[in-house]
């Protein structure tokens, strides 16, 4: 470890503007969540315009909530965390810097020319050729910096969080230039470059290995260094995260079949996804336990820190999406499951109860640290914000699971002779409590995410970044 105070210490200025659009972001697409939550309710606030419908505004909320808030918070933490653990500074401010100019050019592209109905109609790849070439130039400066900052450091070994990070840095640029290989015709208009079951087979890998990789790799960089420093006690096993990152990482990127079940994907195929599915609950549940078990002897400040709070929530959601994931991947579950709104609980009981409070719990632990305050303006908010989130997240996943359950029974259910019971439409009106339901839910989330944008901007007008810059210093100096 060095003992040299360096002038410049860390890098927190891209922390703190990866940082602050975190929530921006945050605010913007969960907004558009529950204004399109709001269309499945009330279809006039679809205003009869193409740019402002469902199918448009649609991929608009998930480009936002994936890449622009998941994407700033996981920017904002992995160099936060590389900076601290390799008690170095970034390599290069200039290329961090276009890292971040870079993204927010890509996200404004996605917020111009998706309700334009630009689309490559790839879910979560749905960017065209010149964005997804400009986002894959902003990702290669990425890898370069975080790759290139631990190549620098000064610590012996590499925190078992950076070996997170950088799996979801490696793989995401794998998947996204393997899915986008594509032939443009005009500048805004390209084909994919495969065809039939083969293009839904890469697209699904891609898609999938977004949620493993994106959704899922990154955060837990993120869990792994902040759950420890919150709760103030060391992860309870360094050896069972190692079994957990490869065994990850390892089983994660044959589970994407498991989107195309009984589909022209060949049978073995999706049998394969299907195993390889459940056999992930174990890799995910040790890297839960991992997590919750650092609270060990640390319990009681669940009492009054909102902010481990949190953290260790997220992990119980995390625990309930990857338990119900590998159930919903097989075959006969899905057959009831795909297609309706079940799908969506699953898939927001992860964005919402995993990803996005693991993330702000780790925003909420770092913006005092990197705006040179003692701590956030208000420790109350924090708990209300706590509540909104949890009691949205809830409402909103219990709302899908009834509604998702009852559309696969009356779609499925039939008559004597063979007919169908009930219409489609008879299956739409049962929803319609639901959508309401979920609707408050997500606006409960989203009004949270307005509390924190107060608090920090409340936290960071009382800040002098020198101060932070200056602890940074000492920080450089001492532990991480
Ligand atoms: C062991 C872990 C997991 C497994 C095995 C799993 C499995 C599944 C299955 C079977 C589906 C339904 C596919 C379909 O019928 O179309 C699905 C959908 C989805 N899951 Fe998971 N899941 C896991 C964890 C997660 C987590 C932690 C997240 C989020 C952070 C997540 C996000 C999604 C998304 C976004 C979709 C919807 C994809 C789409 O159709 O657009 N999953 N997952
Ligand atoms: C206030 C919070 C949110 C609300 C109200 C909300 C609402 C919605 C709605 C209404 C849909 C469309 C569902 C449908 O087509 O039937 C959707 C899709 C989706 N949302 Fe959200 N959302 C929120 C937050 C998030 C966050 C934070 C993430 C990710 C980190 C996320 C990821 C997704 C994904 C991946 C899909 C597509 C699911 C699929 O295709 O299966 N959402 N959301």
């Amino acid at each position: 470890m060095s003992t040299a105070i360096s002038p410049t210490a860390y890098n927190y200025k891209v922390v703190r503007q990866f940082a602050i659009m975190t929530v921006v972001w945050g605010i913007l697409g969960m907004g558009l969540g529950v204004f399109i939550a709001s269309q499945l309710v009330w279809p006039e606030l679809n205003f009869g315009l193409p740019w402002t419908s469902f199918g448009r505004l649609r991929p608009l909320h998930t480009n936002l909530v994936i890449f622009a808030f998941g994407g700033c918070a996981l920017f904002a933490t992995s160099y936060y965390v590389v900076q601290r653990t390799c008690q170095v500074r970034l390599i290069s401010d200039s290329l961090a810097a276009f890292h971040f100019w870079g993204w927010q050019a890509v996200i404004v592209g996605a917020i111009i020319t998706l309700p334009l109905g630009y689309t490559t109609t790839k879910e979560y790849a749905e960017l065209e050729w010149p964005l997804a070439i400009l986002l894959g130039v902003v990702w290669v400066v990425y890898a370069l910096v975080f790759f290139g900052t631990i190549v620098k450091r000064k610590t012996k070994h590499i925190y078992v969080g950076n070996w997170f990070y950088g799996a979801f840095i490696v793989v995401t640029a794998m998947l996204h230039i393997v899915n986008h290989i594509s032939l443009p015709v005009s500048f805004f208009k390209s084909y994919s470059a495969y065809a039939g079951a083969t293009d839904a087979m890469i697209q699904w890998w891609y898609g999938h290995n977004a949620v493993g990789f994106f959704l899922t790799t990154g955060f837990l960089g993120m869990m792994y260094y902040f759950v420890p420093k919150q709760a103030e006690r060391p992860i309870y096993s360094y050896r069972l995260s190692i079994v957990h990152f490869w065994a990850l990482i390892t089983l994660y990127i044959w589970a994407g079949p498991h989107h195309l079940h009984y589909t022209a994907l060949p049978d073995w195929a999706q049998s394969l996804g299907m195993a390889m599915s459940i056999i992930l609950l174990a890799p995910s549940w040790g890297g839960m336990i991992n997590g919750m078990m650092t609270l060990s002897g640390a319990w009681h400040k669940l009492r009054t820190d909102p902010i481990l709070r949190f953290l260790v929530v997220s992990l119980a959601f995390y625990g309930m999406s990857t338990f119900e994931g590998p159930m919903m991947a097989i075959k006969t579950v899905n057959s009831l499951s795909h297609y309706t709104d079940w799908t969506i609980g699953h898939v927001h009981a992860g964005a919402l109860g995993w990803v996005a409070m693991i993330s702000i719990g780790a925003i909420y632990h770092m913006i005092p640290k990197i705006f040179g305050r003692p701590q956030m303006h208000s420790i109350g908010l924090i708990n209300a914000h706590f509540w909104l989130a949890t009691i949205g997240t809830v409402l909103y996943i219990a709302s899908m699971w009834v509604n998702g359950i009852t559309q696969g029974l009356m779609w499925r259910a039939i008559n004597d002779d063979g007919t169908l019971t009930y219409s489609f439409v008879e299956a739409l009106q049962a929803s319609h409590p639901g959508y309401i339901v979920r609707a408050l839910g997500g606006a409960f989330f989203a009004s949270g995410m307005l509390l924190m944008a107060y608090n920090v901007f409340r936290t960071v007008r009382a800040s002098n970044p020198a101060d932070a810059d200056a602890a940074a210093q000492i920080a450089v100096a001492g532990a991480h």
